[in-house]
């Protein structure tokens, strides 16, 4: 059996005080956040625009954690370096928006950054099979792309068991990331499922409890019996 990869806990800063940015990310790392996730969206792959390079810039001189960048635009080719000059990570494109995903994979590979595919609830784990083996990480969308504080599709948990099953065949070392309406009452479910890279927004940035006080909470309820 295949030691599962580290948890690691992604909060999403789509949800964050974009008035105190600096604030809440150094919150995020001391209350001991593992990446920080960044939400581009470009007002065509999904009905939202959010920021490019120059914000992944500005969160790259606040921290040293990775910089997980979830690319939701069509047609990323022309604007990988661009994300990568800026301090990305890791960079996951989606396999709906891509012509050549491939191409786009292997460009990731050879900027030398860890490439990610990520599919939309209603597209098909078959559809990344063939891309499997060339990636770092997959991720499974628990909603549909473009908002945060969306409610968490419940079959995204079959399909994560599925998705993982899938990269246990093909891209074992892989992470398995999932986004979407991630909180304290799910996330035990979709870390038994397989995810070991968990986002979450509005669990995390909310006015509700400071920054690290819902990571602790989401890291304790994560802990699988
Ligand atoms: C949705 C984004 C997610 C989302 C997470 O398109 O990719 O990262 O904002 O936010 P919550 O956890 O609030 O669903
Ligand atoms: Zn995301």
């Amino acid at each position: 059996m295949r030691e599962p990869n580290p948890l690691k806990l992604a909060p999403s800063i789509l949800t964050a005080d974009f008035g105190h940015l600096a604030e809440q990310i150094h919150a995020a790392e001391s209350g001991g956040a593992d990446y920080i996730h960044l939400d581009v969206m470009d007002g065509r792959f999904v009905p939202n625009i959010t920021f490019g390079p120059m914000v992944v810039r500005a969160v790259r001189a606040l921290t040293t954690l990775p910089l997980d960048v979830h690319l939701m635009i069509e047609d990323a080719d022309p604007y990988l370096r661009d994300f990568i000059d800026a301090g990305a990570d890791i960079l996951t494109v989606h396999v709906e928006a891509c012509r050549h995903l491939h191409r786009t994979v292997q460009m990731i590979t050879q900027l030398g950054r860890k490439a990610g595919v990520s599919l939309n609830p209603g597209t098909s784990v078959e559809a990344v099979r063939e891309i499997l083996p060339f990636v770092d990480l997959v991720l499974v969308m628990s909603v549909n792309p473009g908002f945060g504080s969306q409610r968490f599709i419940e079959t995204s948990t079959a399909k994560l068991r599925r998705m993982r099953r899938l990269m246990d065949e093909l891209a074992p070392l892989a992470d398995l990331e999932v986004d979407g309406g991630v909180d304290v009452h799910n996330i035990a479910d979709v870390v038994q499922s397989g995810a070991n890279v968990i986002v979450a927004g509005s669990a995390v940035f909310n006015s509700r409890a400071p920054i690290g006080e819902n990571l602790a909470r989401l890291r304790a309820a994560a802990v699988v019996e």
